[in-house]
């Protein structure tokens, strides 16, 4: 018998290992989908998984809810998903709607959204690819420009400013939400990896912040939970120091609970970015999976560096 790709790195992954062992034996609908990343990214995705499962969820009894919050979350999205490909609109819900069911919902926030958030970044091929460009595209590039500040706007799981810090030794930042979950959720992550003394999120909203501050920003997936994406943008504009660079993101075509502005593709993205006075210098899109049959909507996550 073959041995498998995870095979070969399960001795060195136990966490990892634990995780593909309750998929198959507990969610059926996602027994592979270990398998199916390792074979798609490799050793490298295997040990930046095995690194954020040890260090978040180090016993069984973490790992076990993480997952169970993942898996609802996951087919809550898949549910979603099928509705939206005979719509191709999402219900209608106001912001404030949105907020008080998802964000101000710390039950939901810490069972279901944040857990399954940030092991959707590790399970889902086109949030795995994000980061992957993020840390080409604005983790370097800031590494290599010397970059010491930054602030990211929107934290929820608390990963990217994580990523950041774990690659920039001497960086130091700060996060806004409006979520008091998120704030302590992403604290604790970065806590966690025991670098709360170069960073912390701070309960608040962008609008009270716009104050050309933040060299290196960052803001993943909150454009398509507003009602005035373009509103929410200049005031990230009026946040950046002159000369700065943002790291802004979008997801398309995906259907979830707090998604209230429908994105169908990247330049209507792009359109909105240059309105609030952004230029573009690079961007990324990368699909969830590939369509049942030709033109049918899949999720997309849309990336872009502007100055
Ligand atoms: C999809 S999550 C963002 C994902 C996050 N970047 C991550 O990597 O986990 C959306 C987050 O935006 C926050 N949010 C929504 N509206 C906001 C606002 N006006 N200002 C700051 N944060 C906001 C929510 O509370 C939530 O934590």
């Amino acid at each position: 018998m073959t041995r498998t790709g995870f095979e070969l790195v399960a001795q060195d992954h136990p966490r990892l290992a634990r995780m593909r062992t309750i998929f198959a034996e507990q969610y059926r609908f996602s027994r592979d989908i270990v398998d199916r990343a390792i074979a798609a990214f490799g050793g490298s995705w295997a040990d930046e998984a095995e690194e954020t499962l040890r260090v978040l969820f180090s016993d069984d009894e973490g790992l076990n809810a993480a997952i169970r919050g993942y898996s609802v979350f996951a087919l809550d999205s898949m549910r979603r998903q099928a509705r939206f490909e005979k719509t191709l609109a999402y219900p209608s819900k106001t912001y404030a709607e949105a907020a008080s069911e998802v964000y101000f919902n710390d039950a939901h926030m810490m069972g279901v959204y944040l857990p399954g958030l940030l092991l959707s970044h590790f399970l889902w091929p086109h949030h795995y690819r994000q980061l992957e460009f993020f840390d080409a595209a604005f983790v370097r590039p800031m590494k290599a420009a010397g970059g010491a500040r930054f602030v990211e706007v929107g934290v929820g799981t608390g990963l990217y400013s994580r990523r950041l810090l774990q690659a920039l030794p001497a960086a130091t930042g700060y996060g806004l939400d409006i979520s008091p979950s998120s704030q302590e959720y992403a604290n604790r992550h970065v806590a966690a990896f025991g670098l709360q003394d170069r960073y912390q999120v701070h309960l608040r909203d962008v609008a009270e912040e716009a104050d050309a501050s933040a060299p290196w920003l960052l803001c993943v997936e909150v454009l398509e939970h507003l009602e005035d994406p373009v509103a929410f943008l200049k005031l990230l504009r009026r946040t950046l120091a002159p000369g700065g660079r943002a790291f802004i993101t979008a997801a398309l075509d995906a259907a979830n609970a707090d998604h209230i502005y429908l994105y169908r593709t990247s330049e209507e993205v792009q359109v909105h970015l240059q309105a609030a006075g952004f230029a573009l210098e690079q961007a990324f899109l990368g699909a969830a999976y590939k369509p049942a049959q030709a033109g049918a909507p899949v999720p997309l996550a849309a990336a872009f560096v502007v100055i």
